[in-house]
């Protein structure tokens, strides 16, 4: 099998991260034995300096073309906020209907969490994030703005058909783990009690096809709560767009930092994009010491999502190691390596 994937660098930190996940990605394909061919494409702030331009058009045409699509970090000091963001990365969550954000928190051995007495054992579940609609759709519009009258308002689009089909996926996914069988789900039931009638109703109809699959709800504020005093309570939890961006950045505190987070946008029958979840972290740019194991673990997610299991395992098992090793209660920025070592180590391990 021979893999197409499109690399999108990015901004900042993005294109050092990125290349040590490609390192890890070549030291795969030798020791599992598949082939890859990677196209490397310029979208970033850089980019739209220079000609205005987020996506050229056309490339998300492109980019189907591709089996995945490899994401260091979008974000830019000299770009308004909200013009990349839009313009490139929720763009391509939306045009190549990555319905699916899935986020595992998963504290690895050695890894520092802020949370006292919990461990490895009790930090160990998945998010999986509705990514296309909800507050994210972009519906509102604002009225005499800049006016003392003015008036702003901005909508949650939820549809029966994506908030089923992200339903769904959550309970596929959690029966695919195979570990509590639970599934929960993260609303506002007491206050939002349109969107989340629509998710709850859904939610309870889909669990009928999965007796095997244990549900509960929590609202998201107690799901914050929780997830601080009790994370171990959790195997998967499924969430609307904007709850789910939330609780991911929680998720990725407790699991150690934002150097360790990874994810994956997915559209189960199209081109899917996988990204550390962390940003373009401009103050450290070319400085080498940004952590790179959160992009490692996005190659990681995409080689099991491609249907490389084993190089996925093998490359968490290196990860996992070397944090064992070498990394031992790291947080993102002070590693005591430099970014490229800590790629030779992990690429090293995994090519044995
Ligand atoms: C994320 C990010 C994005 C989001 C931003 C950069 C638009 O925070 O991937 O979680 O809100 O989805
Ligand atoms: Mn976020």
């Amino acid at each position: 099998m021979m893999y197409k994937i499109a690399v999108i660098p990015g901004d900042g930190t993005g294109p050092e991260v990125v290349d040590e996940g490609l390192k890890v990605l070549d030291a795969a394909a030798g020791r599992f034995g598949f082939k890859y061919e990677t196209a490397t494409f310029d979208f970033g702030g850089e980019r739209y300096l220079k000609s205005g331009e987020t996506l050229p058009s056309g490339a998300v045409e492109e980019l189907r073309a591709f089996n995945a699509i490899y994401l260091g970090a979008i974000g830019h000091p000299k770009v308004k906020p909200g013009v990349l963001e839009q313009g490139i990365l929720l763009k391509l969550r939306f045009d190549l209907d990555q319905y699916i954000n899935l986020r595992p928190v998963k504290l690895f051995p050695g890894v520092e969490t802020p949370i006292a007495g919990k461990g490895p054992a009790d930090i160990d579940f998945v998010v999986v994030r509705e990514n296309t609609e909800g507050l994210y759709a972009g519906a509102g519009g604002t009225l005499r703005r800049g006016t003392p009258g003015e008036v702003a308002i901005q909508e949650s689009i939820n549809t029966r058909a994506g908030v089923e089909r992200c339903v769904r996926y959550a309970f596929d996914f959690c029966r695919k783990r195979n570990k509590k069988k639970q599934l929960t789900l993260c609303g506002k039931t007491n206050v939002l009690t349109y969107a989340f009638d629509l998710w709850e109703r859904t939610f309870h109809e889909v669990a009928a096809e999965y007796a095997d699959i244990e549900t509960n709800y929590a609202h998201v504020d107690a799901i914050c709560m929780w997830m601080v005093k009790n994370p171990e309570w959790f195997d998967v939890i499924v969430t609307d767009n904007m709850f789910g961006d939330i609780i991911t950045d929680l998720g990725a505190m407790i699991q150690g930092g934002m150097g360790i987070a990874a994810g994956a946008n997915i559209n189960p029958s199209g081109t899917s994009m996988f990204e550390p979840i962390g940003g373009s972290a401009p103050k450290y740019t070319g400085k080498g010491v940004i952590n790179p194991l959160a992009a490692i673990c996005a190659c990681q997610m995409m080689l099991e999502f491609l249907g490389e299991p084993e190089a996925g395992a093998r490359i968490e098992e290196a990860v996992v190691t070397i944090i064992r090793d070498h990394l031992k209660g790291m947080n993102a920025g002070e590693m005591g390596f430099a970014t490229s070592e800590v790629g030779d180590l992990v690429a090293k391990l995994v090519a044995e």
